[in-house]
């Protein structure tokens, strides 16, 4: 489903990645560990198109995504949950997942997202800077699943993430 070929990526003068392979089937997790600044969330960044590849292959199914940008991206089928969470402050719990929200999911819809995380429907009209830390990093992983992804990227995914209710998700489905 998704396999990285030889990936270099530069930021700055800084050579990166130097030549990254992965390989993740359908319907399995792949697990990068590293101590920090080796570069895992910059090969997370490179597959999901916020930091260009100077070289190397991004394969999802038979199409090479290596450089293309985000949003074609996540039209192939890529959820990305940012280290940080990147939640918007100033919207609301539902507007955070609104705004990822392109067309009516075919998956997942609100009502959906809400029944698996019962500790969003409880802040849902709340302000995205408003939740936990932990409830945040759901809102992320919501925000990423309501695209319909066939890949999710977790970056840091269990960061802040200690309430059982809140990881409840992950440890069904992975
Ligand atoms: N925009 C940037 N400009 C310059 N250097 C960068 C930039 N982004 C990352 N780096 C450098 O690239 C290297 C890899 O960073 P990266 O964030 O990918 O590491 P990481 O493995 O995710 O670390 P952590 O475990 O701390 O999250 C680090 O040395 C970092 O300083
Ligand atoms: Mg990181």
């Amino acid at each position: 489903m998704l396999r990285i070929d030889g990936l270099h990526t530069y930021c700055g003068h800084g050579h990166i990645l130097q030549g990254v392979d992965l390989e993740v089937p359908p319907g399995r997790i792949a697990v990068v560990l590293g101590r920090n600044g080796v570069g895992k969330t910059t090969t997370l960044r490179s597959i999901i198109g916020l930091a260009s590849p100077r070289s190397g292959r991004v394969l999802l199914g038979d199409k090479d995504v290596a450089g293309w940008p985000p949003h074609r991206i996540v039209r192939v089928g890529v959820g990305y949950v940012p280290e940080g969470r990147m939640i918007f402050p100033d919207l609301t719990v539902v507007e955070n997942i609104q705004v990822a929200q392109r067309l009516p999911a075919k998956q997942w819809s609100m009502e959906r997202l809400f029944t698996l995380f019962p500790s969003l429907a409880e802040r849902r009209r709340n302000k995205g800077a408003q939740p936990s830390g932990g409830e945040q990093q759901v809102l992320a992983g919501a925000r990423a699943l309501v695209t319909d992804p066939k890949v999710m990227l977790l970056d840091e995914p269990s960061q802040g993430s200690s309430n059982s209710r809140n990881t409840s998700y992950y440890e069904r489905h992975g």
